[in-house]
């Protein structure tokens, strides 16, 4: 049933945001609502901005950037959950406010979030030159990732069965849409503008090589000591345990870690669990045929 009024919407643990499109992209209402505001957004010349798809690494390079600014402060850290750290710019849930607000009422230098395809970026951050981290993880994680976060997050739809679900993530269903335009886009865009392309699998093959690949670009010079501080703090075990990194202040009845945890395996190949060989198949070929224009790679296992 449609919502007409969004603003009247509230959680009980079983209603779900509804969603809609806006230019073509999948998104939930009330973001759809607020889209001139969000395309109007202006960014500050130290605005940092942190881009992946949902659920491609980007709780785990939000600490890692953050630690980096502040020199391995992890009681700075500590001071409030991810969510009010980091405005994500395009996000409104009703009963815990705006991205847009936040990033308004946060001084400077901020570091923001979005999961907005590269053509959709409101365009002051090209226009002012901010620095860019984009973070891509391979698709077949990505896709159960998101799977188990949808069926605890009730902001977004119910994901239905896993079956349903790998049909609807290949046809690019998902709110933001294709996984594959996505990281093409955005790599097609890497070149061109202030943007450090990771991949969750060199994040997690080598966090402190990649730890110095993200202190580099944003121009810090840190000890040895600090960047095994951050590496150690970052790690999926330390984070899954601290609570303002893990999600468990939003209240239950929008996110239920009881159903799946948001800090759930952090794992490169756990896809491995839920693929059928036939639906592993079907993936593959799916994947040549859309990658097929672009030099863009992947790594599915270690
Ligand atoms: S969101 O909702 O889009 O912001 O989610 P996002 O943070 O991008 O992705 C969540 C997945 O990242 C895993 N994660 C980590 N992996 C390794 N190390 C660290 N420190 C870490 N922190 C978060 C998290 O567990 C989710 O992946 P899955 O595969 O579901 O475990």
């Amino acid at each position: 049933t449609a919502l007409h009024k969004m603003e009247d919407f509230t959680f009980d643990g079983t209603k779900r945001l509804s969603v809609n499109y806006v230019k073509g992209i999948l998104q939930p209402t009330v973001t759809c609502d607020i889209w001139d505001e969000i395309w109007n957004f202006q960014a500050k010349p130290d605005d940092l901005l942190i881009s992946t798809y949902p659920k491609a690494g980007t709780t785990w390079t939000q600490e890692i950037v953050e630690l980096i600014q502040n020199e391995g402060d992890v009681e700075k850290s500590k001071r409030a959950p991810t969510h009010q750290r980091f405005p994500f710019l395009e996000w409104k849930i009703p009963s815990l406010g705006s991205g847009l607000e936040q990033a308004h009422a946060m001084p400077s230098p901020r570091i923001l979030k979005t999961h907005l395809p590269f053509h959709l970026l409101p365009p002051s951050f090209l226009e002012k030159n901010c620095k860019i981290i984009y973070v891509a993880r391979n698709p077949k994680d990505n896709m159960v990732s998101y799977y188990h976060f949808q069926r605890m997050n009730k902001a977004l739809p119910d994901p239905g069965t896993w079956e349903e679900y790998f049909e609807t993530f290949l046809a690019g269903k998902v709110c933001w849409g294709s996984w594959h335009e996505h990281v093409k886009g955005w790599w097609e865009a890497k070149d061109k503008h202030r943007i450090l392309y990771l991949f969750y699998e060199d994040m997690k093959k080598n966090p402190k090589h990649e730890v110095q690949k993200l202190t580099e670009f944003i121009e810090k010079k840190l000890d040895d000591k600090v960047l095994d501080k951050i590496v150690h703090y970052t790690s999926f075990d330390v984070m899954k345990q601290n609570s303002m990194a893990n999600y468990s202040s939003i209240p239950a009845e929008i996110m239920d870690h009881s159903i799946s945890p948001f800090m759930r395996k952090g794992a490169v190949g756990d896809w491995k669990k839920h693929f059928t060989v036939a639906q592993n198949e079907r993936f593959d070929e799916d994947y040549k045929k859309k990658m097929a224009d672009t030099r863009l790679t992947f790594h599915f296992q270690f």
